[in-house]
């Protein structure tokens, strides 16, 4: 079957409990939570539109309402903003509507990541797609996800992407053996040989660590309705991703790694994401200069 090339759509899965962040998440999703003064998913859905994916899937579940509420219009709030001529604050607001052509589908069960990719089948249809994952953040100024797009359009298959983490990291991620490619100097794009979800530190075959941006084959539908449960009994994008790297070009097979070497903030447990709000409040120019010396001044008294 052919396809196009062009690739315009990005799905986002964010329908998980959250419970790393319990109580806080009981009531409202984690991809509500604040970072500084946007919702973690904004920056997330801003990064998708920025690369010029304005078809935008977000696969949710229940407590997901506020989700939908902040990218949608808010006509009263809109209007008190204009009465009282706070056009910073009313821009903020329509920012967030103005980032794309929305859609929203419901899981309905946690069965894992990739059955939750799976959701996005009927609105993605026979073409390439971008999946990004909320939990992690790339630094705006750091190009990635085009670099991704360039190079699935180069080579086609799937494309994932990976970063270098500390050996005791590795069993918090999917890890691949890119066959020694990785060794080679400047080695940006590697291909992917093997994908192993969570290893434990001694069966990882690298400390190249999948990190949450993919772009996919459309064939990997066909291949997520005939992926087993694996780690933790959920459905994982990794173990069809494996299948997909071990199939034929001319099936959408091969899947390639760019290795990612710049910022990249972490939201998904409570340790990383307070670094995350701190290193980015720290950077913004409206905080910054009043915030670094603080925690300068903080950090002597610890
Ligand atoms: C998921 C993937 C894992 C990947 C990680 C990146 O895991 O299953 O392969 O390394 O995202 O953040 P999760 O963090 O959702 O458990």
């Amino acid at each position: 079957m052919s396809i196009s090339k062009r690739i315009k759509k990005a799905v986002i899965p964010a329908a998980g409990l959250g419970t790393r962040f319990l109580p806080a998440t009981k009531a409202m999703p984690k991809e509500m939570l604040p970072v500084v003064d946007e919702p973690a998913i904004q920056y997330v859905v801003a990064e998708a539109s920025k690369a010029g994916l304005d078809d935008i899937l977000m696969i949710t579940g229940q407590n997901k309402r506020s989700m939908e509420d902040h990218f949608d219009r808010a006509p009263v709030l809109e209007a008190t903003l204009r009465d009282k001529g706070d056009t910073k604050k009313l821009e903020a607001i329509q920012y967030a509507t103005n980032l794309g052509d929305l859609h929203y589908v419901r899981q309905g069960q946690a069965l894992g990541l990739g059955h939750a990719v799976l959701c996005g089948k009927q609105h993605v249809g026979y073409e390439p797609f971008a999946v990004l994952l909320g939990d992690d953040l790339i630094d705006a100024r750091d190009e990635l996800l085009t670099t991704m797009m360039e190079t699935q359009e180069r080579l086609g298959g799937s494309v994932i992407a990976v970063m270098e983490v500390p050996e005791d990291a590795v069993s918090a991620y999917g890890v691949i053996d890119a066959g020694g490619h990785d060794k080679e100097p400047g080695a940006d794009v590697v291909p992917v040989h093997r994908l192993v979800e969570k290893p434990p530190v001694e069966e990882a075959p690298s400390t190249l660590a999948i990190i949450g941006r993919y772009v996919l084959h459309p064939e990997i539908f066909a291949e997520l309705e005939r992926t087993p449960p694996g780690k933790g009994g959920e459905i994982q994008l990794t173990d069809a991703l494996q299948a997909m790297a071990a199939k034929p070009p001319e099936e959408g097979g091969g899947v390639h790694a760019v290795v990612f070497r710049g910022r990249r903030y972490d939201t998904g447990d409570k340790l990383s994401y307070i670094k995350a709000v701190v290193t980015l409040a720290a950077e913004r120019e409206d905080l910054g200069p009043e915030l670094r010396p603080w925690l300068k001044e903080f950090a002597q008294t610890l």
